[in-house]
């Protein structure tokens, strides 16, 4: 089985390996070819990637490739986990939208779009490479902002392309932990879009006990949610937020943490790997450490104007793994293996959300098997929460219309369309600022 990972060289690639070196059943990923247009990346992550196999009887060969078509024929699964633009694409993402005085985080508002605008080509000319090298391959896309190059890619690949993301998973494991539930028992009733999505329940044995949960402020209040949105504003609800209705809910609050921060998650990210890959030339430190230290830091400060803003301290020791490996690892054996499980995944939605269309690629649970993803019908959500899921994916389908055609007005009007922008002259000099300064935005006409 042979695994090819696109942005090979990048800094979470560990984690995937070290799940695939948990996996020793039959029909496990055997060969994995890491691509990446930067050779000195990939040698940094096969530094790693080699001391993490050092002690593990067949462990997965590792090769690495900076031809993109030679790395895709002959796949069965292809990781999508890229970063057009750099590290210093998304700093400049927040940059510019903070200076119009709205928000620049990578997936959610303007950097949201930017983001997208310049993915969104890349990841069609993958799709096209795939559907042309590897028509039978599987391509599981953590590459953000997910939802929308998900669906990007599904224009091409239909469902062979699947989206992943580890926030619905670790905000399930959470609940079903406070609830004293076995996770892998639960079912997580969650829907919406990528990063835009609610827990409306969580059943174990027949019976919801999240209403146990929305009656018992101190149980409430005892995890990341809870104390990031505040217990009365998940009761008002009735239902737990992903993290990143934060920006959302809080924007006021978040924009201004973020622009009278020191450096912006980009910028710190940017510095921090650049060190990181930095060592990585040096032949006499371990790649291993250097690269754990380097994570648990990232770990450490994820959302951390958020937290502070809420005053919801410091994180918790168990969301510091994060997780987005696991579900990456359970998702490839559903498949390869026939495996039936159901996880939260970025799927089109086929009716299960009635009030989008069925090509809209929505986050909801799935049945996962040899077949792919097959998402669960889900009830309906309030409309409050319908409407920002109605107006996000407004956005994103004009993301992808831009992108197609090329054009700077409907650019333009992806970001006036944002709840998160609140003047079509803000989303103008978005666009003025945003083609400044990133040479993927060129083909903005
Ligand atoms: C969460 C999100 C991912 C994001 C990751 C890392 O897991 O679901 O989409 O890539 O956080 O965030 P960071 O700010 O550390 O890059
Ligand atoms: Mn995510």
């Amino acid at each position: 089985m042979k695994l090819t990972i696109l942005g090979g060289g990048g800094f979470r690639v560990p984690l995937v390996y070290g799940a695939l070196l948990t996996d020793r059943g039959e029909g496990r990923v055997t060969e994995v070819v890491l691509h990446d247009l930067d050779d000195s990346r990939l040698h940094a992550v096969a530094r790693v990637l080699a001391e993490q196999a050092a002690t593990v009887p067949e462990a997965p060969t590792v090769t690495a490739t900076t031809d993109l078509d030679e790395a895709l024929r002959g796949a069965d699964f292809v990781f999508s986990a890229i970063r057009v633009g750099g590290l210093e694409g998304r700093a400049d993402d927040e940059r510019v939208a903070l200076a119009q005085g709205v928000l620049g985080q990578e997936t959610v508002g303007a950097g949201g779009i930017a983001y997208g605008l310049r993915t969104v080509p890349v990841a069609v000319d993958i799709a096209r490479r795939v559907a042309r090298l590897a028509p039978d391959a599987w391509v599981i896309n953590f590459t953000n902002p997910a939802g929308l190059v998900t669906e990007a890619m599904s224009r091409h690949l239909g469902d062979r392309v699947i989206g992943i993301c580890d926030s619905p998973v670790g905000l399930g494991r959470r609940i079903a932990k406070v609830l004293g539930a076995n996770p892998r028992e639960a079912f997580i009733d969650y829907v919406g879009l990528n990063h835009l999505g609610w827990v409306r329940g969580l059943r174990v044995a027949g019976r919801d006990e999240l209403p146990r949960l929305l009656a018992d402020p101190d149980l409430l209040g005892s995890f990341e949610e809870g104390k990031l949105f505040g217990t009365d504003w998940l009761q008002s609800l009735g239902a737990i937020p992903n993290e990143y209705l934060h920006y959302y809910y809080f924007n006021r609050e978040t924009v201004r943490a973020y622009t009278e921060v020191e450096k912006t998650r980009g910028a710190f990210l940017r510095d921090q790997q650049a060190q990181f890959y930095d060592e990585m030339k040096r032949p006499d430190t371990s790649a291993l450490t250097a690269w754990d230290r380097t994570r648990a830091e990232r770990e450490a400060t994820y959302m951390a104007e958020n937290r502070e803003t809420a005053g919801a301290g410091e994180r918790d020791e168990d969301d510091l793994s994060g997780g987005y490996e696991k579900v990456a690892l359970a998702l490839m054996r559903a498949i390869a293996r026939d495996e039936r499980t159901t996880l939260i995944l970025n799927v089109r939605n086929q009716g299960a959300l009635s009030v989008l269309d069925t090509d809209a690629v929505i986050e909801v649970p799935c049945l996962v098997d040899a077949n792919g993803a097959h998402p669960v019908a889900v009830a309906p959500l309030p409309d409050h929460a319908t409407g920002l899921v109605c107006a996000v994916k407004g956005v994103e389908r004009e993301v992808l219309t831009a992108a197609e055609n090329g054009s700077r007005a409907t650019a333009v009007k992806a970001f006036a369309l944002h709840p998160l922008v609140d003047s079509v002259n803000v989303a103008r000099r978005l666009v003025e600022g945003y083609t400044e300064v990133h040479p993927g935005l060129a083909y903005l006409k």
